[in-house]
């Protein structure tokens, strides 16, 4: 029988490749909401919505009669929506506390009047950036690692504080309510269609703009970049499999980890860039080092990256630079 799936925040960038991949699969019967505050029902949304015969709820869930608007019966629901983005939380970090605590304490108190049967909360490895800083934590760094805030004061935690609440509620409603829960914690997201708010695009930009000397910002941080392919298959996968209940599991690529300054040289190469580069120092708040130990996904779910960093940053600049000298507009 085919499963009803409803994915919050379904319009965004991760929401949208879910429903690409559900849809493609078929025997599933999609819903998403979103309030297109990011996300865009742009041609190739509108097509997954009309191929794949995708209910669309537009609502603004910060507002509690927003669920109404749903079905009480889904058998997964992915909790997506959020205010995402460092850029936000430095402008912004009130509503991006108002906003995402009301997003997830509304889905609970909604979730636990439903016959809804699991839900998979979207978690973030910056909520155990501080603890790798402050003190000193393993990298490849596993579930177990205790969550910390570096500097409560610091705008850029905010994010971090909502996710933190967000994985303690779903997981204490889950188990009071009766309901599976499911927590994954992404690391470092990439593919078309992001946005323009990460690393890739914002780079891409600037080397269009062709910047001379271009600055290498953080230039030895690390990152292990995930593409979004192998991070919708890891999602899939931890709602699906029977044994995922309870559990938080961390997906990401630990064979993906590069210093910043190997990323961009290598897009420099991609671009045809020119220029020379010059190293410059991180932006504050930033953790210098991250990489996920994935060893509990690959053994509960079978999970395994299949995209190379290259050829997924490859993919990616290649879909940025097209979209830009198309003329499309720049979205968020
Ligand atoms: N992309 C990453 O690398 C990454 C890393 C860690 C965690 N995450 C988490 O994964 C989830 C998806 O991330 P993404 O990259 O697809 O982000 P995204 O911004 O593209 O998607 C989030 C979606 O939520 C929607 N939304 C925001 N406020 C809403 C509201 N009030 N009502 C309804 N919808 C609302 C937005 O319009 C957007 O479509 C987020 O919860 C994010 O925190 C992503």
């Amino acid at each position: 029988m085919s499963k009803k799936v409803l994915v919050l925040g379904g319009a965004g960038f991760i929401g949208m490749n879910i429903i690409k991949e559900l849809g493609s699969r078929g025997d599933y019967q999609i819903s998403i909401g979103d309030n297109f505050f990011r996300g865009k029902m742009d041609e190739q949304l509108t097509k997954l919505v009309e191929d794949y015969n995708i209910k669309v709820i537009s609502a603004d869930f910060t507002e509690a009669s927003a669920f109404n608007e749903l079905e009480n019966d889904y058998d997964y629901v992915y909790m997506l929506a959020s205010v995402v983005g460092v850029e936000y939380t430095q402008k912004v970090p009130n509503e991006l506390i108002r906003i995402n605590t009301a997003l997830i304490l509304n889905t609970l108190e909604w979730v636990k009047t439903t016959k809804c049967k699991k839900v998979l909360f979207t978690s973030t490895s910056e909520c155990y950036a501080g603890t790798i800083e402050a003190f000193d934590y393993q990298v490849p760094t596993p579930e177990e690692v205790p969550l910390c805030i570096d500097d409560i004061t610091h705008p850029r935690f905010t994010y971090a504080v909502t996710k933190m609440l967000g994985e303690s509620g779903f997981m204490q409603y889950s188990k009071v309510y009766g309901f599976e829960c499911t927590i994954v914690r992404y690391h470092n997201v990439y593919g078309p269609r992001m946005g323009f708010k990460h690393v890739i695009p914002q780079v891409v930009q600037r080397f269009l703009k062709n910047e001379d000397p271009f600055k290498v910002y953080g230039f030895d941080q690390t990152r292990a970049f995930n593409y979004i392919d192998d991070a919708v298959a890891g999602t899939i996968g931890a709602m699906e499999s029977k044994d995922t209940n309870g559990e938080i599991l961390h997906i990401g690529d630990m064979e993906s980890e590069i210093t910043i300054e190997q990323l961009i040289h290598y897009m420099g190469g991609l671009i045809g860039y020119k220029g020379t580069y010059e190293r410059q120092g991180a932006h504050s708040g930033s953790v210098s080092r991250r990489c996920p130990d994935t060893s509990k996904a690959e053994k509960m779910i079978g999970y395994s990256p299949n995209v190379h960093w290259e050829e997924g940053v490859k993919k990616t600049v290649e879909w940025y630079v097209n979209y830009i000298q198309s003329g499309s507009e720049v979205f968020e």
